[in-house]
């Protein structure tokens, strides 16, 4: 027997965990498309593999598995009005949004913190999600920025509690 758990529960209680946020960009016939997610995860060294979630219901997932590959943008603190237009449904997302191209042909958005390029691996089901795995083939540190985190909905910057030695 299965419990049944209140979606706006679980959404509530699982944003006490914070995340990251990062922009998924892919060039497709030339144009960039991107979309920005919470669930960016590393996964394997060896190979070096990486993960994120997609909704079944994006309409930009689909544009970025037709590309097969994908560049993860770590997005900074100071880049929420990238977070806002890349989280969007608009036309053109990328319209105030200024990036270059990687070697491997992706979008990368200026001024991220960092970006991991990569072809992807595989897909598979879970839920209402995909679990999308990419296998890295370039990355770098742009920016010594920090990161923009989510947290219970809202955002926030990183704060040292103990510095690294
Ligand atoms: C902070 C934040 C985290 C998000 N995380 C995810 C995610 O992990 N997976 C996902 O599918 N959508 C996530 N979204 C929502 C998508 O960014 C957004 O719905 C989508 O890109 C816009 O719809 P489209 O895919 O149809 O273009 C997140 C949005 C925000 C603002």
């Amino acid at each position: 027997m299965s419990v049944s758990i209140d979606s706006a529960e679980f959404r509530r209680i699982l944003g006490h965990y914070p995340t990251g946020v990062c922009a998924v960009t892919a060039n497709v016939d030339g144009a960039p498309v991107g979309m920005v997610v919470g669930s960016f995860t590393s996964v394997s060294l060896d190979p070096p593999l990486v993960a994120f979630f997609p909704d079944r219901k994006s309409t930009t997932w689909p544009k970025i598995e037709t590309a097969g590959r994908f560049c993860v943008n770590v997005l900074s603190h100071n880049q929420r009005a990238v977070c806002q237009a890349l989280s969007s449904k608009a036309e053109n997302k990328f319209e105030s949004v200024a990036h270059r191209t990687s070697d491997l042909g992706q979008p990368i958005i200026e001024e991220s913190v960092a970006w991991i390029d990569c072809d992807l691996e595989a897909v598979h089901e879970a839920g209402d999600h995909f679990i999308v795995i990419g296998r890295v083939r370039s990355l770098d540190v742009a920016h010594s920025g920090d990161p923009l985190l989510f947290l219970k909905g809202g955002y926030g910057q990183f704060a040292a509690i103990v510095e690294s030695e």
